[in-house]
C-alpha cells in the first residue's frame, strides 16, 4: 500500500532551490537532497558497501546485534515510522524483533518512490508486519503517520544511517524539535550518529579511490543539466571532500577547475563560476556522544540508552519523548 505524494510541482522546487544556492552571493550551495534522484541513490547504495565507508556496516552491526534489548525499551503495540528507509535493509532487525511478540505496521516515509518499492520488496516477508510506504518529506510523512495511529499505540521512529548530521548546525536541533512536537510523551526515536574519528579516515570515506563518492557528487550537475536544461561540463569540475574542524564536519564541494558560465535554461538564468570557486553539495557531521545527549534534550527528548559501534566509531541512541 502507498500514501501518495502532495503533487506540487517538484521541478519548481528544485529549479528554485538551484537558483537561489548558485546566485547566493559568497560561497555556492545546492541542497544534498537532491543528490538523491535514481542514480544518486543507487551510487549512495554502492558507496555503503565501499570498505572507506564503515558507517552503514557500523549502523546494522548495531542493529542486529542489539534489536531485542531496543524493542524491548519500547512497551505496548508499535507503530514504526522510518524517515528515509532506503532500500530497508537494516530495517529488518528491528521490524523482526518487534513482530515477534505483536503485530507491527511500518511505515517507511521516502521522497524517492524507487526507494520505497525497493523497501516494500525487501521486508515483504516478514509476516506480522504490515508496510505502507508513504512518498513524503520526512516531517509531512511522519504527521500523516501520527495522524492514523490508533488510541494506545505508541510510535517508534527510525532516523538511520547518520542523516541528522547531513543538517547544518543547529538545524538538526531544530529537527529534533519539530519531530518531538508531532510525537506524544512516551514515544520513541531511535537515532543513528556517526561518531568523531581520526579525519585522514573521514576524508578517505568521503574521497574513495574508486571515485564512486565523487560520481555520487558530480551526478547532481548531471541531474540539473537534465531536469532544468543546464550545460554543466562536468569535466570541469572536481570532487572535494574537506574536513571542517570548527563544525565538525566533513564537507563535499565541486571545485571548478576554470572560469566559467553555466546556463540554467529552464530558469533562465547564466551564472558566472570563477576558477577554484566551489560550490558546497554536502555537510555531514560527526558527533561526540555527550553531544547527542545534550541536543536531544534541548528537543524535548530523554536519551534512554546509547549503544555504539566501536569498529567503526557510530552510535545507536534511543531518546524518548517527555
Ligand atoms: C546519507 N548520509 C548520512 C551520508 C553521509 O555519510 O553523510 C551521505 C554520503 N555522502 C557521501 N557519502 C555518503
Amino acid at each position: 500500500m502507498l500514501i501518495h505524494p502532495i503533487v506540487a510541482d517538484p521541478v519548481i522546487d528544485f529549479a528554485e532551490d538551484v537558483c537561489s544556492g548558485l546566485c547566493k552571493p559568497g560561497q555556492k550551495e545546492l541542497p544534498s537532497k537532491y543528490l538523491y534522484d535514481e542514480i544518486g541513490s543507487r551510487l549512495f547504495e554502492v558507496i555503503c558497501a565501499l570498505p572507506e565507508y564503515g558507517l552503514t556496516r557500523a549502523d546494522e552491526r548495531l542493529l542486529r546485534k542489539h534489536a531485542r534489548e531496543i524493542v524491548d525499551r519500547v512497551r505496548g503495540e508499535v507503530v514504526v515510522a522510518e524517515l528515509g528507509s532506503g532500500s530497508g535493509k537494516k530495517t529488518r532487525w528491528i521490524l523482526e524483533a518487534l513482530s515477534r511478540h505483536r503485530p507491527t505496521s511500518y511505515y517507511p516515509i521516502e521522497i524517492s518512490a524507487t526507494a520505497l518499492a525497493m523497501c516494500e520488496r525487501e521486508l515483504a516477508d516478514i509476516d506480522a508486519v504490515s508496510i505502507v510506504g508513504c512518498e513524503r518529506e520526512y516531517l509531512d510523512g511522519l504527521l500523516e503517520v501520527a495522524a492514523r495511529r490508533l488510541r494506545g499505540q505508541r510510535m517508534l521512529v527510525l532516523f538511520l544511517g547518520s542523516t541528522i548530521g547531513n543538517f547544518d548546525r543547529p538545524a538538526d536541533v531544530s529537527f529534533l524539535r519539530e519531530m518531538r512536537l508531532i510525537l506524544e510523551p512516551g514515544d520513541a526515536l531511535l537515532l543513528g550518529t556517526d561518531l568523531e574519528k581520526p579525519v585522514l579516515q573521514l576524508i578517505d570515506a568521503y574521497d574513495d579511490p574508486l571515485g564512486v563518492t565523487a560520481a555520487f557528487n558530480l551526478n547532481l550537475l548531471t541531474r540539473i543539466n537534465r531536469e532544468l536544461n543546464a550545460d554543466f561540463n562536468l569535466a570541469r569540475f572536481e570532487h572535494v571532500s574537506r574536513f571542517n574542524p570548527d563544525t565538525r564536519s566533513v564537507e563535499m564541494h565541486l571545485r571548478s577547475t576554470r572560469h566559467q558560465i553555466v546556463t540554467l535554461g529552464k530558469a533562465g538564468i547564466s551564472v558566472p563560476i570563477l576558477e577554484d570557486e566551489t560550490i558546497w553539495t554536502e555537510t555531514s557531521h560527526k558527533y561526540s556522544l555527550n553531544e547527542v545527549v545534550s541536543m536531544s534534550e534541548e528537543a524535548g527528548f530523554r536519551c534512554d540508552a546509547q549503544w555504539i559501534d566501536h569498529e567503526w566509531p557510530f552510535a545507536e541512541n534511543l531518546l524518548i519523548a517527555e
